[in-house]
């Protein structure tokens, strides 16, 4: 894949948007978002992160002539066998996360498992309108704690702690948590292959 120096994030949730903004800021890339090109929202059809982050990016590189970045992620909890996984955000009734999480509260409680591990996923997918595509994962371990704590971040955050921590990741400032999160990892590894060009 050629230099890159303007990339197309496939993506119209803020949360995420923000933190690979953030990400990439030190590297000399020209970020643009599916929504600043007023691309649509690809539908997630795939059955794995891996299936729906290939199809975001690689639809969405076709359809603009950009290199394009997509990130597909979720929260997997071990008492639920690994729901709600690839349908995170469509667990959330209206993408009310705030119910979402009471839902799974209620969820994890009913199962009477007492340790709550869980970890969330990122699969990012880096397509070029040619047609190659390259895979980057990410992954971060930890438990679902029984209440809310925190403001910061988005989606599931207040109720996630990663392991070694005594915190949510939404009463985490974004550096703390890019260091740990599924998708700190994930971009670490896209960031070293924009370096380098290998993984
Ligand atoms: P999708 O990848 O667009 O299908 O959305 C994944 C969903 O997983 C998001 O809408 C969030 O609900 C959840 N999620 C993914 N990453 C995070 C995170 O870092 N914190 C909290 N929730 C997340």
């Amino acid at each position: 894949m050629a230099k890159i120096t303007k990339l197309l994030l496939a993506s119209h949730n803020r949360g995420k948007l923000k933190e690979m903004t953030e990400m990439l800021k030190p590297f000399r890339i020209e970020v643009v978002s599916a929504a600043d090109l007023n691309l649509p929202d690809v539908e997630e059809t795939g059955s794995t992160f891996e299936e729906n982050a290939r199809l975001k990016a690689e639809t969405l590189a076709k359809m603009s002539g950009f290199v394009c970045l997509a990130d597909d992620s979720g929260l997997c909890v071990d008492c639920l066998q690994g729901r709600p996984g690839v349908y995170s955000a469509r667990y959330a009734p209206n993408r009310d996360f705030d119910k979402g999480m009471d839902m799974l509260l209620k969820e994890i409680e009913a199962t009477g498992d007492k340790k709550r591990s869980a970890h969330f996923a990122c699969v990012l997918a880096l397509a070029d309108p040619n047609g190659k595509t390259q895979i980057f994962e990410g992954r971060v371990d930890g438990h679902i704690q029984p209440n809310k704590t925190g403001d910061k971040g988005f989606g599931y955050d207040p109720i996630f702690v990663p392991d070694g921590f005594g915190k949510s990741f939404a009463e985490m400032e974004a550096e703390e948590k890019a260091k740990v999160s599924h998708r700190g990892r994930a971009m670490e590894k896209f960031i070293a292959y924009l370096q380098t060009g290998t993984v």
